[in-house]
């Protein structure tokens, strides 16, 4: 598995502590920033993430930011991307087992590292069931595929 993961300059220290935690479970990822020295714009760290998923350039991405929002907001208009913002560690496993969501979106001003972590590691160890989740997310492909392409 591969992951792409970036933050803006409210989520290094969580990016940080998720690195590390990758390292551990030896999985490979590509660093996409920020270098942080002063504030930025979260979007412009959601879509470079957001298109490797898309793309399949790699498996999935973690962003942060200070609340998590705005990278998933940003990071949901890319198609193809189901970007779930998780605080807690139920909801982390559900989303991967129902909504085989492909980006994880944390809030560095919402919860600790340590809860990140735990977070982050089961999302990343956690497979999508299929089964009668598949009708649904197929549904949200579905539409999507359609809006996209009447906006062409
Ligand atoms: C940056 O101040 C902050 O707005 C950003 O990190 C994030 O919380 C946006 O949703």
């Amino acid at each position: 598995m591969k992951v792409a993961i970036a933050s803006d300059h409210g989520g290094v220290k969580i990016r940080e502590e998720i690195k590390q935690l990758m390292d551990e479970l030896n999985i490979s990822y590509v660093d996409l920033g920020c270098e942080c020295n002063e504030s930025v714009d979260y979007p412009d760290y959601a879509f470079p993430v957001a298109e490797k998923v898309a793309s399949g350039e790699v498996d999935k991405g973690i962003l942060i930011c200070g609340t998590g929002i705005g990278m998933s907001i940003a990071a949901n208009k890319v198609k193809g991307i189901r970007c779930a913002l998780v605080h807690d560690t139920f909801s982390a496993k559900a989303t991967r087992e129902h909504n085989d969501s492909n980006i994880l979106a944390m809030g560095e001003r919402v919860i600790g590292p340590g809860l990140a972590r735990d977070i982050a590691k089961i999302w990343l160890t956690t497979d999508y069931e299929g089964g009668r989740h598949k009708r649904r997310v197929d549904k949200i492909s579905s539409y999507e595929a359609v809006t996209t392409d009447q906006s062409e």
